[in-house]
């Protein structure tokens, strides 16, 4: 019987060995300037050698004051990094294995004290969780400036070799900042109408295909994002609409955004005793208070529901409305749920994140049938240690060491 899933299949022109891709990953691999350490290449090296389909990269800053305060972002905003990004793009595509860089600015969602610059924001609101910074609407020049970092990042991933780019339109970032009625509160003619708020990611992809032409761009976008005014899926799929009309070349289907703290990577529960240690806010809590603390957390922030398959239903409204190709992320552990996915839901991609933070071998024992299901535990330490070391498995352990090396 042949297996859709590990049959060749195309995305945009991009060939791929197989259906199942690694979502992007923020590794805090880079240096201080956002340059790809060596550690970085060997770790997409061992995605490629273990099969993985496609490996979408950790978020690319495409401007300082858009860079994240987590750990040691990668940075796509100046000539001088396409080199590096050529050797990691040429030792990947070594094994066959296309390689799509994700691009992004953070918006509110990061802190001045690590960008040492304004945060800035489609409109002045405070983040309920990076509240110590109140953020600066952005000018109409600077949202002009953005747009054409955006198109030069894109150039660049294109000469460094990389397959594609994939906007980041998820998770509270930028673009999904303007994407959202809860963040976008604008009465100009970005924001209001979905179309005036979809006008800056348009903007980005006239201008690119004026530089790049055929060059896929791909989006990672949010088909709800938990906010009473925020996104919903009935508006994602006119976004979904816009983006095939703007050439998009796939869409990812995720949600949430970081005011309801771990609502796009759900976990079983609150990784209580990582935040109190790693989180820039709660560990300021005196320690005396944290053994009372860590347990009333647990029992009381409920994590979303439900953990797995979070995103299927509204990827599958999104592929009813579309003829471009869609991937869906979230909450996707195990090979009979993907066969499903892909044979019986006619979704055309998954992906996953946590699972190749575990096993980067993942597709290959699946394909080989030495292993149905991934042995992440759904720990969430991994993405709040992120915040001060780079991207680790911790399995539900908080790391011996501090340091960056650990
Ligand atoms: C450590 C970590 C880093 C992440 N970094 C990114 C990122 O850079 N860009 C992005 O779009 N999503 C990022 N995500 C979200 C994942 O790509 C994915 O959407 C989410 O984890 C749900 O998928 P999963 O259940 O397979 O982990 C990250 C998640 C984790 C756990």
């Amino acid at each position: 019987m042949t297996n859709a899933v590990f049959e060749p299949a195309s995305l945009a022109g991009i060939k791929l060995k197989n259906r199942i891709i690694r979502s992007a990953t923020h590794e805090g691999m880079a240096d201080e300037k956002g340059f790809p350490t060596e550690k970085l290449k060997k770790l997409y090296v061992n995605l490629a050698k273990g099969e993985t389909g496609a490996i979408i990269t950790g978020y690319a800053g495409i401007q300082p004051d858009g860079k994240t305060c987590l750990f040691n972002m990668i940075m796509i905003d100046s000539d001088d990094k396409i080199p590096a990004y050529k050797e990691i793009t040429d030792a990947v595509h070594e094994y066959g294995t296309p390689i799509v860089m994700q691009i992004a600015h953070c918006g509110r969602q990061t802190r001045s004290k690590i960008t040492g610059l304004p945060t800035v924001a489609p409109s002045a609101m405070r983040h309920k969780f990076y509240s110590e910074d109140k953020p600066k609407e952005l000018s109409e020049q600077a949202i002009f400036e953005i747009i054409d970092n955006f198109v030069a990042a894109t150039v660049r991933a294109k000469q460094a070799g990389f397959d594609g780019v994939q906007l980041h339109l998820a998770h509270g970032y930028l673009l999904a900042e303007f994407l959202s009625s809860h963040s976008n509160r604008r009465k100009d003619r970005w924001g209001g109408s979905t179309e005036n708020k979809y006008r800056i990611i348009g903007e980005i992809f006239r201008r690119a295909k004026e530089k790049v032409g055929d060059y896929p761009i791909l989006v990672k976008m949010n088909a709800y994002d938990g906010r009473r005014k925020g996104m919903q899926v009935e508006e994602a799929v006119r976004v979904a609409k816009m983006l095939e009309k703007s050439g998009c070349a796939a869409i990812e289907v995720s949600c949430g955004c970081f005011e309801d703290n771990l609502y796009s990577v759900r976990g079983k529960k609150l990784p209580a005793e990582a935040v109190m240690k790693y989180n820039f806010k709660y560990k300021k809590i005196p320690e005396f208070i944290k053994p009372i603390a860590i347990p009333l957390a647990k029992t009381f922030m409920i994590q979303p529901k439900p953990l797995l398959k979070y995103n299927l239903d509204a990827a599958v409204q999104i592929k009813k409305a579309v003829n471009i190709p869609v991937i869906v992320v979230g909450g996707i552990n195990n090979i009979d749920d993907i066969n499903d996915i892909i044979e019986n839901r006619k979704i055309d991609f998954v992906s996953m994140c946590r699972p190749f933070i575990i096993e980067p071998d993942i597709v290959s024992k699946f394909k080989n049938g030495t292993q149905t299901k991934s042995k992440c535990i759904m720990c969430n330490y991994c993405i709040i240690i992120i915040e001060e070391l780079p991207l680790k498995c911790h399995c539900g352990k908080l790391p011996k060491t501090k340091s960056a090396e650990g």
